[in-house]
């Protein structure tokens, strides 16, 4: 059987991960400024979390969610803990768009509506409602084009004020900074004028935290630099650093319902292990620090870069927007100076390394950069 060739691939094949740096089958080693999309929070192959799934999967790997699982109380905990939202309550489940599913049906139980708000360029995930609140036509089936979306353009809180004021809007999903979408941080005070706007008008609204979420931005929420408090956060990515999970935390607004949501993997007992050992390694290792101090040396460092345009984002969630397509900038960095970067769209390289790079990782990447674009 061949592999559905759905992903353009880069020939390379990566088998040993360690901290920031990764190693493909000839033994070269790179530098990992991608983080394997985001998803690596805590560093490839951490001791802490190595010894919490091996350990955990020697007892039990999996039971259903018809009993008690005290791994995702212990998980829920914490995460309340770290992230301020303490009387939130998580429901668990296996990815971003899986989260963003169960966002909207939530919001859409609770006020009965069916319109949602998206932002253009915003990325939600692949999934029925959440490939639909995408703003991206080619990637929406016939199926999951059911004009349930209005997009509208981002930071203009006119227009949003408009669309909800006909009463008819379910949730506002906006992410606490576009990723996809090039890396754009949305205005402070256009999220806490949303904020106020949904308030009034009953709608939901929805932080899809899954990219800038988990200590990415500096803060445990990109949201939190704005200082509000959205109904509902969704996350996924580096929540279990590479382990597949997702999850929603709901405001004590909300009142559960028996049977309205439901999984049979999400929360389950190795996702749980992975999920607590990320949490103890943020916390332990101060990673949100760490996030903020070499978040700001690269943005320093880049914006003294004359060939950049623009440099845009928070702690270690940066976009490098060159006048030119950066597919050879890319390339070059990959084959010849061997860092793993990320894209978005042709002209802005995204750079979501592990949260713990070090200071003297950055001042290398820095230097290879340098040796590419001269
Ligand atoms: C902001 C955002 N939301 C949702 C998703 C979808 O997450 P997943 O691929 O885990 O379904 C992604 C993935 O890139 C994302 O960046």
């Amino acid at each position: 059987m061949d592999l559905y060739n759905v992903y353009p691939l880069f020939d390379i094949n990566i088998v040993k991960g360690e901290g920031c740096r990764v190693w493909d089958d000839k033994g070269t080693e790179y530098l990992d400024l991608y983080g394997g999309h985001a998803v690596i929070s805590i560093g490839h192959a951490h001791p802490h979390y190595v010894e919490s799934i091996a350990s955990q999967v020697q007892k039990l790997g999996f039971y259903s969610n018809s009993v008690i699982n005290t791994l995702q109380t212990a998980v829920a905990e914490k995460l309340g803990r770290l992230s301020g939202y303490e009387d939130y309550s998580a429901f668990f489940v296996n990815s971003g768009a899986e989260a963003n599913e169960n966002a909207l049906k939530l919001a859409s139980f609770t006020n009965g509506r069916t319109r949602v708000i998206s932002f253009k360029k915003s990325f939600h995930g692949r999934t029925s409602l959440a490939v639909e609140v995408t703003d991206n036509a080619k990637i929406i089936a016939p199926i999951n084009s059911n004009n349930h979306t209005t997009y509208l353009p981002l930071n203009d809180i006119e227009a949003v004020r408009a669309e909800l004021a006909k009463g008819d809007v379910a949730a506002v999903i906006i992410e606490g900074i576009q990723g996809i979408g090039g890396i754009v941080v949305p205005q402070p005070e256009f999220l806490q004028q949303l904020q106020e706007e949904c308030t009034a008008t009953g709608t939901i609204l929805v932080l899809d935290e899954i990219q800038s979420g988990y200590g990415r931005s500096g803060k445990f929420f990109a949201h939190q630099w704005a200082g509000i408090r959205p109904d509902l956060i969704t996350v996924a990515k580096g929540i279990a650093n590479g382990f597949p999970m997702g999850a929603l935390l709901i405001s004590p607004k909300f009142t559960p319902i028996f049977g309205q949501l439901g999984t049979t993997f999400g929360g389950n007992h190795l996702a749980c292990a992975a999920a607590q050992a990320v949490l103890d390694v943020i916390e332990d290792e101060n990673l949100l620090d760490n996030v903020n101090k070499v978040g700001e040396y690269l943005m320093t460092e880049l914006k003294k870069i004359p060939a950049i345009k623009e440099v845009r984002g928070k702690g270690l969630m940066i976009g490098i927007e060159f006048e030119e397509p950066i597919k050879e900038i890319r390339t070059k960095l990959l084959f010849e100076e061997h860092v793993f970067t990320g894209v978005s769209g042709t002209n802005v390289i995204r750079l979501l390394p592990p949260l713990s790079l070090s200071m003297e990782q950055a001042q290398e990447f820095i230097a290879r950069l340098h040796k590419v674009i001269g």
